[in-house]
């Protein structure tokens, strides 16, 4: 399956007019070299252009056959409402993580519509790995220096919860980033998370949680990660994915 998105512009400021839209896809269409692209996510709603005309404009896509699936990333449940009832939604991209939970107030909305959920940084940017280093240590351009996660205080704690997620994927002969990926699968079969690393060896084996292993990682870290969650593109504050994309 191959999935891009449009919906930013080089500036990292929204634009999902009509327009725009058409000129990134048959960009992606040549950059690619393919005529069509299977799932066209929209990555942050656009608070100028409405929904409708977005989804409109994806299903005209579809129609001419350069788009498979419609998808959505960050979007509330109004939102994901509206876009539903132009075009199907096929999916919404949203991070989450043991790290990051409040997400999970929008599965009755897409399990009502029947819409799949990717889990976007499901190993909480690099977090649920083991190899995590403090701020200081990343270079210069990465983005998780500013994050609240790997800020001082809100580190070590996270540092440990993962130590203690280690301890118990060792139990059962993992990493904890299977563990991660394993407890996300464990949610649902509509679940299809993307880790992003770029070294084959690190894919996960398949692992299968017990209740009571999914009642130990919960435990571990009843809310989620210390830290607010980090938004580098739109910079609002957390809650704008689940709750506030809408207002
Ligand atoms: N929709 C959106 O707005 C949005 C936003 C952010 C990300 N995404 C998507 O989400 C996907 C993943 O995002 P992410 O990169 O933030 O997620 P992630 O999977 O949470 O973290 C990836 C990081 O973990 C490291 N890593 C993975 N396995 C490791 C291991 N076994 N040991 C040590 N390090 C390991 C990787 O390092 P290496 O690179 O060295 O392997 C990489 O730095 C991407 O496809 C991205 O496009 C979407």
């Amino acid at each position: 399956m191959l999935a891009t998105k449009f919906g930013f512009t080089r500036a990292y400021g929204t634009d999902s007019r009509p327009a725009h839209l058409r000129d990134v896809t048959e960009n992606s269409l040549s950059y690619l070299g393919v005529d069509y692209i299977d799932v066209l996510y929209q990555h942050r709603v656009d608070p100028n252009v409405p929904i409708e005309d977005v989804a409109g404009t994806v299903q005209d896509l579809i129609a001419e056959g350069k788009v498979k699936h419609f998808g959505l990333s960050e979007a509330g449940p109004e939102t994901i409402r509206k876009a539903h009832a132009v075009q199907e939604v096929a999916m919404l991209q949203t991070e989450y993580s043991v790290f990051e939970r409040e997400v999970e107030v929008l599965f009755p909305v897409t399990h009502e519509l029947g819409i799949g959920f990717v889990p976007y940084s499901p190993l909480g940017r690099g977090f649920l790995t083991g190899a995590v280093r403090p701020a200081g240590e990343l270079e210069e351009s990465d983005m998780r220096r500013g994050d609240p996660r790997w800020q001082p205080g809100d580190f070590e704690k996270n540092v440990e919860a993962v130590r203690q997620w280690t301890e118990l994927a060792s139990l059962r002969g993992a990493t904890v980033s299977q563990l991660a990926l394993a407890r996300l699968l464990a949610q649902g079969n509509d679940i299809v998370p993307i880790p992003g690393f770029r070294k084959a060896e690190r894919f996960a084996a398949d692992m299968v949680l017990t209740a009571e292993d999914l009642a130990k990682i919960k435990e571990i870290l009843s809310e989620g990660g210390f830290g607010a969650r980090f938004r580098p593109q739109t910079g609002q504050g957390a809650g704008e994915g689940a709750r506030r994309q809408d207002s």
